[in-house]
């Protein structure tokens, strides 16, 4: 009996489905391996023309090896083992008496394109659902049933290298240009054509000769060496080894043997372990995401500055109607080509660059609020025009309208004393850069409903951005994690660390840019007024540098200086320190000063639990994805540890370094999610 699997015989041919019982989306577990290896048992006696897999899901064809077992394997040599039985079963796939076919649609990914490589054809359908990749190194970890061998022929070695080292996915049309798919079929066509592919038997698809110039023994090692740069950008060898064995196993001609004890090896390393558990908390957000209706066409955003254009822009990119509106019709102007240039770029396609254009509506008089669905307030950060834009705002719009401001730092409660009904007010604390950023804080007032949050989780997951629920107190969480590391950054600069060392300090943590260098990016006049909205509910200074900074108008890389000075193409300078710090422990007091105000949080209650910190600040913020987020770090160096040093920091450097409270609460500091115990 087969649970997974279904077999069908047609009359020259077999029809081979997966439908993995219970779940939506197919992902290759071993107990779906195994029970493949049992098909191919009864296949390989067959007097076959030929075999098409297929996916009996909407959802795609195979999104994967099934990431939940990664952590109940412990040995290196067990995930070897494993990874071995996968290259098996698609060995004997592979070698099947007659030739396959795999016709794919949606997700195919990971072990799922292994196993359609393992296939004599591929054949993918035709629309915009269908993505076809190696994302495996994302994970800390490469692809372990035999693609890194199947794939280099196929597509050329530098294309090869390119997917694997990306983890990028490819659409149906890039995917036959690579010579990864033979053919785009419209979906009413494919298993016609499918079976036409087994009859007409037509040649196996390999790369031309040149695409295949660099696996010449000889260059080799000169490609490697082209590829390095780009890794080293991206990745740190000693913070993420995968693509840097991807490299090592491609120009040593690795073997399938060679394949699989490299992936044992990388499975259960840190990196992998915290990269999994980071991916595992962006699913559990998206779900989240998912998990209820929202009822929202129509958006109007109320403010085109830098945030308010970026989210009308993002929504309307999602699919959404937009209307967006502010006092200045220069502003609206410049919002109207900055979404010109956004949409030609993601979309290309003239038709499709107007129907986004289409769906973009500036709208200067504020039209569009009767006809809205949602509201999104995005003008300047101060509660007194807040309130009364909202007073208006609540005169105009339908009694469903969903009211949402994108604060950074106003308590919602103040805004809400505008409002005759304040339960359906929340915040929707989107990032800077709106495309870039995946987080968006729900924020909940007091007053919020349930309905509301839930209607804006789901808008949230729609725009395909991250819900994060945080309660409604100053900076939320990640601008409040993360103001505490700012200042400390700029407190070493006025000691006189040299700047270009702090944020050193910051990337060899990993840490995705020093902090300084933000700073500058956000802009210093947002972080010094982020900086006075919190000095007093967090007890901090704000740095005399930062005021004296802004003071002077040098505002960071907007115009031209901050810290750093910037040319016309944003690039900044390299300035030599004024001493030597050798006896400043400078990464200790930015990490430290960080994890202790994420514990802060937790112990106030603005997230739920340790799981939304570390959710939070690698996707709000790019904390080190390498080791899970702030408090995975925390459990892998032990509280005590951190407790003693924070006990030490604060004798030496001042109370700002007292652990709080929260350290000594283990039951806080706890991470819930772990993949052996997903559903
Ligand atoms: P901005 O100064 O670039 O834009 C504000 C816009 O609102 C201006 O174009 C102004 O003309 C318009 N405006 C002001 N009052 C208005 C009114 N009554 N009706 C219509 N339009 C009006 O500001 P930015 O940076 O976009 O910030 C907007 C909000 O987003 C603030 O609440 C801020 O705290 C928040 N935020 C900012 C982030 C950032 O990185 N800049 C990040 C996350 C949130």
């Amino acid at each position: 009996m087969s649970k997974h699997w279904h077999l069908d015989y047609h009359t020259d041919h077999a029809l081979l489905t997966l439908d993995v019982a219970g779940q939506s989306v197919n992902v290759l577990s071993q107990e779906v391996l195994q029970e493949l290896a049992r098909q191919l048992t009864e296949l390989e006696t067959q007097p076959l023309r030929g075999l098409i897999v297929r996916s009996g899901k909407a959802s795609g064809f195979i999104a994967g090896a099934d990431v939940r077992e990664f952590e109940k394997i412990t040995d290196p040599a067990r995930a070897a083992e494993l990874a071995q039985l996968g290259q098996q079963v698609l060995a004997r796939l592979a070698g099947l008496p007659f030739p396959s076919v795999a016709v794919i649609h949606g997700f195919c990914l990971g072990g799922g394109l292994e196993l359609a490589l393992a296939c004599t054809y591929r054949l993918a359908r035709e629309d915009a659902a269908t993505r076809l990749g190696l994302p495996e190194v994302r994970l800390g970890i490469h692809p372990g049933f035999a693609g890194t061998l199947r794939l280099p022929p196929l597509v050329g070695d530098l294309a090869a290298l390119d997917m694997m080292l990306t983890g990028r996915t490819v659409s149906a049309r890039e995917a036959r240009r690579l010579g990864l798919v033979d053919e785009i079929v419209p979906e009413r066509h494919l298993l016609h054509a499918a079976e036409a592919f087994l009859r007409r038997g037509a040649p196996r698809r390999q790369a031309p000769w040149y695409r295949r110039v660099p696996a010449w023994k000889p260059l080799r090692q000169l490609v490697v060496r082209l590829f390095a740069p780009r890794v080293r950008r991206k990745a740190h060898p000693g913070h993420y080894p995968a693509p840097w064995r991807i490299l090592d196993l491609w120009r040593d001609n690795a073997t399938a043997e060679t394949e699989a004890q490299s992936l044992g090896e990388l499975l259960v390393s840190r990196s992998s372990r915290n990269l999994v558990h980071v991916f595992l908390l962006g699913e559990e957000l998206k779900r989240a995401g998912r998990a209820q209706a929202h009822g929202i066409e129509h958006v109007h955003v109320i403010g085109a500055g830098i945030m308010g254009a970026d989210i009308a822009i993002w929504a309307a990119h999602k699919g959404f109607r937009v209307s967006l509106q502010d006092q200045k019709p220069e502003i609206l102007a410049r919002a109207v080509k900055k979404a010109h240039g956004f949409f030609k770029s993601k979309l290309k396609e003239p038709r499709a660059v107007q129907e986004a254009m289409d769906r973009f509506m500036p709208d200067i008089e504020g039209h569009g609020l009767k006809r809205a669905d949602l509201v999104i307030e995005a003008i300047v950060e101060k509660v007194e025009p807040k309130r009364e834009l909202f007073r208006q705002v609540e005169r105009k719009v339908r009694p469903q309208t969903l009211l949402a401001s994108n604060t950074s730092s106003i308590p919602l409660e103040q805004i809400g004393e505008a409002l005759n009904d304040p339960s359906r007010l929340v915040g929707l604390h989107f990032f800077n850069p709106v495309a870039k950023m995946q987080l968006v804080e729900i924020v909940r007032g007091a007053r919020t409903s349930e309905d509301t949050l839930a209607r804006a989780r789901a808008f949230t997951g729609a725009i395909e951005r991250l819900p994060l629920d945080v309660k409604s107190s100053p900076g939320f969480l990640v601008n409040r994690v993360l103001m505490p590391y700012l200042v400390e950054a700029v407190k070493l600069a006025e000691e006189g660390v040299g700047i270009v060392m702090i944020d050193q300090a910051a990337t060899e943590f990993g840490m995705p840019m020093g902090p300084i260098e933000l700073a500058d990016a956000v802009g210093l006049d947002i972080c010094l007024s982020v900086a006075e909205e919190l000095a007093q509910p967090l007890q901090m200074d704000v740095p005399e540098k930062l005021r004296e900074l802004v003071s002077q108008g040098h505002l960071g890389r907007k115009s031209g200086r901050g810290f750093y000075q910037y040319d016309n193409r944003g690039r900044h300078d390299s300035p030599a320190p004024d001493k030597t710090a050798v006896d400043i422990p400078v990464t200790e007091r930015l990490m430290l000063r960080l994890l202790n105000e994420a514990v802060a949080c937790l112990r106030e209650g603005v997230v739920t639990d340790a799981d939304a910190v570390d959710a939070g600040m690698v996707y709000g913020t790019g904390f080190a994805p390498f080791l899970g987020g702030p408090m995975s770090y925390i459990e892998s160096l032990g509280v005590t540890g951190i407790s003693h040093s924070l006990h030490r920091l604060s004798q030496e450097y001042g109370a700002r370094f007292k652990p709080d409270a929260g350290w000594l609460r283990p039951e806080l500091l706890k991470r819930r999610l772990r993949p052996s115990d997903q559903p």
